[in-house]
């Protein structure tokens, strides 16, 4: 048995059909940029505003469905490769994909992207742009100053390059926006391209307009 003699079995549902629309929304940037709190500060939103959302986050997946990948350019290609997957099958079945990921490959990115593309679904890709500097300043997990004294290998950042977006769809820079500012931008781009209000609450608020008056 192949790849070749596999054979595609398809869903006798059509997305449209489905309770909600999904996407994805990829943050990508330093260690300490701040994906991981915007990711999970946007994902409250959402579910406040009655959308089906889930949080993905890099190093989550890393315990378990990626605990097998170290922190080569190899494996941190294939870490994106399987989280992109993942993220596009959440998207597929109607759910809001939070995924914060370092990601520090353009091209890592790109194929996240196109794997989204190739199914008509929404890819947002969020640059969390904070200087080195400030990364280094806030080390919240204590890596940095071990990438720095060596004991840590593949850092991004220190001892492995990043490569910044050239395109994204949304552009955070920490150093002028503050957290909440951030988190309503990002709001607000969802809200631009129908991933921020969920479908219910759009029927309902249809709905009320529609009624007679008493
Ligand atoms: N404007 C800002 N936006 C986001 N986080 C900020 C900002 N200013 C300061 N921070 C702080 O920076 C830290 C970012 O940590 P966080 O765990 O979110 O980073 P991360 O990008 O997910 O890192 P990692 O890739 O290691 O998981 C937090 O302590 C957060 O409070
Ligand atoms: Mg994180």
């Amino acid at each position: 048995m192949t790849y070749s003699d596999l054979v595609w079995h398809a869903s006798l549902v059509d997305r449209k059909l489905r309770p909600s629309a999904g996407g994805t929304v990829w943050f990508t940037g330093l260690s300490g940029s701040g994906k991981s709190t915007l990711a999970t500060a946007v994902e409250s939103a959402l579910i406040k505003a009655g959308r089906h959302a889930y949080i993905l986050d890099g190093d989550n997946l890393r315990h378990g469905l990626n605990a097998d990948l170290g922190f080569t350019a190899e494996d941190r290609k294939e870490n994106v490769r399987r989280v992109a997957h993942v993220a596009r099958l959440f998207a597929d079945a109607g759910v809001v994909a939070l995924v914060p990921v370092i990601s520090p490959y353009r091209s890592a990115r790109a194929e996240a992207r196109a794997t989204h593309q190739a199914l008509g679904l929404a890819f947002v890709e969020v640059f969390v742009d904070a200087p080195l500097q400030d990364c280094i300043d806030r080390d919240p997990k204590g890596l940095y100053a071990k990438a720095i004294e060596g004991t840590i290998a593949h850092f991004t950042g220190i001892s492995d390059p990043y490569e910044e977006p050239e395109e994204p769809e949304v552009h955070i820079k920490t150093k002028e926006q503050s957290p909440e500012e951030s988190v309503s931008r990002i709001l607000a781009y969802l809200e631009s391209v129908d991933l921020l209000a969920s479908s219910q609450a759009l029927l309902d608020a249809e709905a009320q307009v529609k009624q007679p008056r008493a």
